[in-house]
């Protein structure tokens, strides 16, 4: 069982040269990363288009921290197979996409990858509830899919119930996605979260990838606070 209380700092590779790839995930994890993931979209799901399981599979041998594939995608159970078969650890998918959450979770778990459930926004936390004991991680979405440069958007008592219902189930871990910066990432640990993707942040930050890595290493890890959860009037 991974501890649930490490912090992660996970690039996401959306803002990255897709024609060097390989040569951007090699650069990411000599700056200290501690996951890779892919913004897979389909254009229906999300507003947007990006890359299938081919484009990871082309980078996989390139380094050797784990891959994750946030699926924002219509149909994610028909991809279960390619995106483990390209080298990704952990799978996404969204709650919102997903008629038989539960037997999507146990076909990415029997298909050998760590099983994630991503919340949009307005997605409450009891949309998982029962599926709460087989989870790896939740992914509480802090922008709305599709893009990066995003605002975060505070969702402070949502992941204090993340984190309550996390410590009273599989201790899963919980990440959070958009408008990561230094500053944000302080309110999304102090509310419980453990893993952090950070885009625009990253590739923006003046000093390099390195730098704002170890940067919100340490906001996160100054701030990080995961007694939300032994509340039970939390949630
Ligand atoms: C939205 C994407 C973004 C991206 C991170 O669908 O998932 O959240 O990974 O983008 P930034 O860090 O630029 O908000």
């Amino acid at each position: 069982m991974t501890n649930s209380h490490d912090v992660k700092i996970i690039p996401s590779v959306l803002p990255a040269d897709f024609s060097r790839l390989g040569q951007e995930c090699t650069d990411l994890e000599s700056a200290g990363v501690d996951a890779i993931q892919f913004d897979v979209m389909d254009g229906q799901f999300v507003p947007n288009l990006t890359f299938g399981a081919d484009t990871i599979a082309s980078v996989r041998d390139k380094v050797s921290v784990e891959f994750e594939a946030h699926l924002m995608i219509e149909t994610p159970d028909q991809f279960i197979q390619n995106f483990v078969d390209a080298g990704c650890q952990t799978l996404i998918v969204h709650a919102e996409a997903c008629a038989h959450l539960h037997r999507t979770i146990h076909k990415i778990k029997e298909a050998g990858a760590k099983a994630g459930v991503a919340l949009n926004p307005h997605t409450p936390i009891e949309m998982v509830e029962n599926v709460a004991v087989d989870l790896d991680m939740l992914l509480v979405m802090t922008v709305n899919p599709g893009f990066g440069g995003q605002k975060y958007i505070e969702l402070g008592p949502k992941l204090d119930k993340a984190r309550a219902l996390s410590n009273a189930t599989s201790n899963f871990e919980i990440e959070v996605d958009g408008g990561i910066n230094a500053e944000t990432i302080k309110h999304a640990a102090a509310h419980g979260a453990n893993m952090f993707i950070s885009g625009s942040t990253l590739y923006k930050h003046p000093e390099g990838l390195a730098a704002c890595v170890k940067e919100l290493r340490e906001a996160a890890e100054a701030s990080i606070d995961l007694t939300h959860g032994t509340d039970p009037s939390c949630c």
